[in-house]
């Protein structure tokens, strides 16, 4: 997180690598209110919360309770969206993304809307044209088949394929928003920056128009360091009154699951960062060599025990391994207790690993060819 500018001295890089050691503190300067105090809402509606939601890995929301509560409520039609660069391979940060949109499709009944930011992966990361679109077809859309999301239920676009009205959306924002304002929300920014946030705006607002839907109440799903983005939507929302009526997005943020180094988890990091298309044995070669929150010695882990805290083979069993509450909570317990030792450890998690994997690796290259007959590619 960048120690500098911004509210309280704060601001988040939405291209840049973020860091976060204290969430609580985040929610507090940028007035992102806690996850928790919804869950009871939702409850009370009928739906159980999903594993994100209970484990504390989706730690705040804007207008969550506006939007999307109140929208089920009154049996309105309300849409989720969110957006992937296609400027790497498909990783377990990319699956936290993917279980949530899972969960609104299949539980919440929610309609899915997946923007491919090729548009960004160009403009900001210089990824080739025909690379950005084949990663958006082959990991983004096949992985997100794959792992559950119905392709018969879900709208994926590419940004530079999506048509005059979400462009115009564009130019609208365009004129609502000063370079001071922008350069408070992001810092310094380049063109392409300036035209990535206008479109991201775009992607967040375009379910409302009639041509897409008509969707007023939306939700936006992402990692934190995406809320400049949601800040920024939310102001041009207001200031577009009198010419386009729209609603204030919701969206929810999640923590940032870590790399194996404790670091970021990153397409540009691979050593420390699985992906759903690595081979198995490839997977298990990083996970024994993950950064644990075990003792020196084995002698010292006993007496003390490990800290599952600081523990990246922890992440993966509370972000996606372990899907049981009681599993995990055995493995918290026996490692809290020195019970258990990493190597032991890891080795289960491995098991787990490898299980997901080849089960998930069976059913993309089915996923694969859907994806190509579903989305339309750019043709340039
Ligand atoms: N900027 C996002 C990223 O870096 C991708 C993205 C594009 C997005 N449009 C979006 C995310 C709309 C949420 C909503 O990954
Ligand atoms: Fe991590 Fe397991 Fe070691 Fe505990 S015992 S620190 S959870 S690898």
């Amino acid at each position: 997180m960048e120690e500098q500018g911004g509210a309280g001295g704060v601001r988040l890089d939405p291209w840049g690598t973020l860091e976060v050691k204290d969430y609580d503190r985040l929610r507090r300067v940028f007035g992102i209110r806690s996850f928790s105090e919804v869950i009871p809402a939702l409850r009370e509606l009928g739906f159980e919360p999903s594993l994100h939601m209970r484990r504390g890995i989706l730690f705040g929301h804007r207008d969550f309770d506006r939007v999307v509560v109140e929208g089920l409520r009154r049996g309105e039609p309300v849409a989720v969206l969110t957006g992937f660069m296609p400027s790497g391979r498909f990783h377990f940060g990319h699956k936290l993304t993917a279980d949530q949109l899972i969960y609104y499709q299949r539980v919440l009944g929610l309609r899915v809307f997946v923007a491919l930011a090729d548009a960004e992966a160009f403009a900001v990361r210089r990824i080739p044209r025909r690379e950005a679109i084949r990663l958006g077809v082959e990991e983004y859309v096949a992985n997100l088949i794959a792992l559950g999301l119905d392709p018969d239920k879900t709208v994926f676009y590419f940004q530079t394929n999506r048509g005059a009205p979400y462009y115009r959306l564009i130019q609208l924002a365009s004129g609502r928003v000063t370079a001071a304002e922008m350069e408070a929300i992001y810092g310094d920014l380049t063109p392409a920056k300036v035209v990535s946030a206008l479109t991201q705006v775009a992607d967040i607002l375009h379910p409302q128009l009639d041509e897409y839907g008509g969707y007023k109440r939306v939700l936006v799903p992402v990692g934190v360091d995406q809320d400049p983005h949601l800040r920024l939507t939310r102001d041009i929302v207001d200031r577009l009154s009198g010419v386009v009526e729209l609603m204030r997005p919701a969206s929810t943020y999640h923590k940032l699951i870590r790399g194996l180094d404790g670091g970021k988890m990153s397409s540009s990091r691979p050593d420390y960062t699985i992906f759903l298309t690595d081979p198995p044995s490839e997977a298990r070669r990083k996970l024994m060599r993950a950064l644990t929150g075990g003792r020196a010695t084995a002698e010292e882990q006993r007496r003390l025990g490990g800290v599952p805290e600081a523990c990246t083979v922890y992440d993966l069993y509370l972000y996606h391994l372990l899907p049981d509450d009681s599993e995990l909570l055995r493995v918290y317990r026996d490692c809290r207790g020195g019970v258990i030792l990493c190597g032991e450890c890891k080795r289960f998690a491995a098991e787990r690993l490898l299980e997901f994997l080849e089960r998930h690796q069976e059913r993309l290259a089915e996923a694969r060819e859907t994806a190509w007959s579903i989305v339309e590619p750019p043709s340039f």
